[in-house]
């Protein structure tokens, strides 16, 4: 039996909030229930924050309410506040994501607070989901570099992934933000915060702004993580972080997972169908 990893898409999230043009709501249906049939257990499709601060994600609600909900696909949202988490939870996101920062630049320029004060806006936002049974992920930005402070102290991480995990975060998953991790320097990241949390709560979560991503997530393996964000057409970046290229595209992580000899259980094909029409949105 191959060993298994699991993609999890955030392509309709993390791939579109950075595009300029707004993409009309029918698109982003029709990605999503594209990208349903490919075989993924997990999508992130939306997200209930300031349409100010991310407009292109505003019809978040909307994009939920039409999908066609895939039996075991989980649509996912972030939650940076209890506003969101409602309008999450009113547009039946399956899970909710909160997201923090372990450089204190990245958090007040993406989320306008110190991270002690996102800390204790996720609070009140886990307590609801655990009481409505919803399962939440944790996202750490800038685990390695930071485009406002410079290189992240693998200790400062890992104090923000015990964090997460007190707060019951169900996986947290470690964002390179700008891409400028290298097998080194993500392992010793990861060395890190193997102390506070296992491998199997980790996930990978690369930009491939310098090419990297792909080498970064062999790193990963070795260290036993088994969960990787990609997006299809290597869409995205992140409004608040300059320099930030697109998530590691799914079809090259699926690509080299599989001459890896590892079990993805997803459909290329469909996912080649998802890159091209995720390019071609961005080109249009
Ligand atoms: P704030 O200004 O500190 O908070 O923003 P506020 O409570 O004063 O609210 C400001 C405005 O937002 C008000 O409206 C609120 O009503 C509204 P206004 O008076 O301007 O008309 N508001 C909301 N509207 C809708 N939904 C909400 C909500 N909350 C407040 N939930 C806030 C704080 C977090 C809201 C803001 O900073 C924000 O929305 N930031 C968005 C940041 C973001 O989405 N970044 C991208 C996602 S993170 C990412 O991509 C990284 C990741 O991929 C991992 C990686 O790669 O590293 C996850
Ligand atoms: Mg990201």
């Amino acid at each position: 039996m191959p060993d298994t990893v699991e993609i999890f898409e955030v392509g309709p999230r993390d791939g579109l909030q950075n595009e300029k043009r707004q993409i009309p709501t029918a698109e982003k249906i029709a990605l999503v229930d594209l990208l349903s049939t490919a075989g993924f257990r997990r999508i992130e499709i939306a997200s209930f924050v300031s349409p100010r601060w991310v407009p292109q994600m505003a019809d978040s609600a909307e994009v939920l309410a039409g999908i066609t909900r895939m039996p075991g696909v989980r649509y996912a949202a972030l939650t940076p506040n209890m506003r969101g988490y409602e309008g999450a939870r009113a547009a039946r996101a399956d899970e909710v994501a909160i997201f923090g920062s372990a450089s204190e630049g990245f958090s007040r320029a993406n989320v306008n607070c110190s991270i002690e004060e996102s800390l204790e806006r996720f609070a009140p936002v886990c307590a609801a989901a655990r009481a409505d049974g919803i399962p939440v992920r944790g996202y750490i930005s800038c685990v390695i570099d930071c485009p406002y402070d410079g290189p992240t102290d693998p200790a400062a991480v890992a104090r923000v992934a015990a964090r997460l995990r007190d707060l019951g975060c169900y996986e947290i998953s470690l964002g390179d933000t700008i891409g400028q991790g290298r097998p080194e320097t993500v392992a010793a990241m990861l060395r890190a915060v193997l102390q506070e949390v296992p491998a199997a709560r980790l996930a990978g979560h690369f930009h491939d702004t310098a090419g990297r991503a792909l080498a970064n997530i062999e790193a990963s393996l070795e260290l036993g993580l088994r969960v990787f964000d990609a997006a299809v057409g290597g869409l995205g970046g992140c409004p608040y972080a300059p320099g930030a290229a697109g998530n590691v595209a799914t079809e090259a992580v699926a690509a080299r997972l599989a001459d890896l000899g590892y079990a993805t259980g997803l459909d290329r094909e469909v996912i080649a169908r998802g890159a091209e029409m995720a390019r071609a949105m961005r080109a249009a």
